[in-house]
């Protein structure tokens, strides 16, 4: 019975918060971007900046560009891992490709690995923003970008320059 009712509190209370707390629940985020591109050349175009920020090189004066490991890519999807460089955390990420008429849709994934990671200082964001700006993609016709704080931890706080 007490058993019963302290459940009962936990699951209240944990819902309550939940829906009190702005950001997801685990440090994460979801973008969609639209270019007016095609899709084969979105594709070569971050992949080939993935592989570009590989080593640790590009971070000795500090930021994230870097450590980033292409994992696979085909057409239309491609997946990779971003390690930072201090503390070594590892986020997945995917990107996934779909042709809207004369458009490419790109939406983005990434995900902190460590379960208790719950505020990233726009890390994840930064993972993903930081190839499309890097690869220029930001300055293509057409572009835009959509996220929110809720499905993109801390987005609009988020300095990529340092995250
Ligand atoms: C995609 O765009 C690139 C660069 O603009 C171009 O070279 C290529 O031919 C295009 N591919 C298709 C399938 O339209
Ligand atoms: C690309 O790989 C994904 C994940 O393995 C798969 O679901 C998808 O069907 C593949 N697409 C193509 C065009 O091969």
């Amino acid at each position: 019975m007490n058993t019963g009712l302290g459940l009962f509190t936990f699951v209240v209370f944990t819902r309550t918060a939940y829906c009190l707390w702005p950001y997801s629940f685990h440090a994460s985020c979801k973008i969609d971007w639209s270019f007016g591109l095609n899709c084969t050349h979105v594709n070569t175009e971050i992949v080939s900046q993935i592989k570009k920020w590989k080593g640790p090189d590009n971070c000795e004066q500090g930021g994230q560009k870097c450590l980033y490991e292409l994992i696979f890519s085909n057409e239309t999807f491609i997946q990779a891992t971003h390690t930072t460089p201090v503390k070594k955390y590892i986020d997945d990420m995917t990107f996934h490709l779909q042709v809207n008429q004369k458009t490419c849709s790109v939406q983005g994934n990434s995900e902190s690995r460590v379960w208790y990671a719950v505020l990233d200082y726009g890390t994840n964001y930064c993972n993903l923003h930081n190839i499309i700006e890097g690869a220029g993609l930001d300055k293509a016709p057409g572009y835009s970008e959509d996220t929110a704080d809720k499905i993109c931890t801390q987005y609009t706080s988020a300095n990529c320059e340092v995250y």
